[in-house]
């Protein structure tokens, strides 16, 4: 029998994905609940061939010059912005991520949000169980009503448009902005492309949904900010560097927007204290593909990913598939 490629797993991940890569792989895997360090990925990686990794995982050149068998990098994400995607590409090692299985997920969890900032519901949750609730009250959390709003999309790849689709059953007109209008077997009914200057003047609720890279970051800043309707909300489950949270906090107290909803952040896991401490805050600790499902079709994803670039299979996806054709 051939031997099996050896893998590093940075954290343990769901049971049915855990089997599938006891069953292809010679696997060892971090079994503490916790983010490795670099050099605890470089000591434990060392001989590997495929390492499997998080976006809580910083895999820069450092770390990809250490491993001198390694042949690919997948990633348990569709974001990779914590691989340093030039350094593996300069190696010929693939990058490999999960797109598609968490659209559905990530997309419901932006509306959770959109509607707990909305209609106020962690707050008035807060509220009752801190005995408040003294019976119905005509002026007591009064939210906004979805129905005739505009929603504006930036960015419209697979979770923008499971955004927009799922928009419909609440009456909301939608604008989005991406750098080319839809082509017309991806368009949503009713959708409206426009530059980010409209998108801004007439979204009630904007909601951010493109991959992060450095020339996006901070697109979220001051000056958008206050272009943006004073009755306007915004939705970050992108990633969290898309958005200034200093230039949030203040525009936030000076009333430039009405409420934020929140499941990534910009120095991920710390939450700046000014955002903790608004209750026209919703914060969410980046749990936009948090289901069973997207979970185990991640993880079997990037398992066989990291099989088919080890073995001359077809990847479901890689960041720089020029390194193939280079080979
Ligand atoms: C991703 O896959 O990039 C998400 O942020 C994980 O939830």
């Amino acid at each position: 029998m051939p031997q099996k490629p050896r893998l590093f797993l940075t954290r343990r991940l769901p049971r049915e994905v855990m089997e599938f890569l006891n069953h292809h792989f010679a696997l060892d895997f971090n079994d503490q609940n916790r983010v490795l360090t670099k050099s605890e990925i470089i000591d434990a990686a060392r001989d590997c061939e495929a390492l499997l990794c998080l976006l809580t995982d910083t895999i820069d050149a450092e770390v990809i010059d250490a491993l001198p068998n390694l042949r690919v990098i997948s990633n348990y994400a569709v974001g990779f912005d914590n691989i340093d995607l030039d350094a593996a590409t300069s190696r010929g090692i693939p990058v490999c991520n999960t797109p598609e299985v968490l659209t559905a997920a990530t997309a419901d969890l932006t509306w959770a949000l959109i509607l707990a900032v909305s209609r106020k519901v962690v707050e008035a949750d807060r509220f009752v169980r801190a005995g408040c609730f003294q019976g119905w009250d005509p002026l007591l959390f009064l939210g906004r009503e979805l129905s005739g709003q505009t929603l504006g999309i930036v960015g419209m790849g697979r979770i923008g448009r499971a955004v927009a689709r799922r928009a419909h059953g609440f009456d909301l007109r939608i604008l989005y902005t991406k750098r080319t209008p839809l082509a017309p077997e991806e368009s949503i009914p009713g959708a409206v492309h426009v530059d980010m200057d409209v998108l801004l003047r007439e979204a009630d609720i904007v909601s951010l949904h493109l991959p992060y890279s450095d020339q996006v970051h901070h697109l979220i800043n001051d000056q958008v900010l206050a272009a943006m309707k004073p009755q306007a909300i915004l939705i970050n489950t992108a990633r969290g560097a898309l958005v200034d949270e200093q230039a949030l906090v203040q525009s936030l107290k000076r009333s430039d927007i009405s409420g934020v909803g929140l499941d990534v952040y910009e120095y991920e896991p710390a939450v700046h204290p000014g955002l903790v401490d608004l209750d026209s805050v919703v914060l969410a600790p980046h749990m936009g593909s948090a289901t069973e499902q997207a979970r185990v079709r991640m993880g079997l994803m990037a398992a066989e990913n990291a099989l088919a670039a080890l073995t001359g299979g077809q990847v479901h996806s890689v960041a720089n598939p020029q390194v193939f054709s280079e080979t």
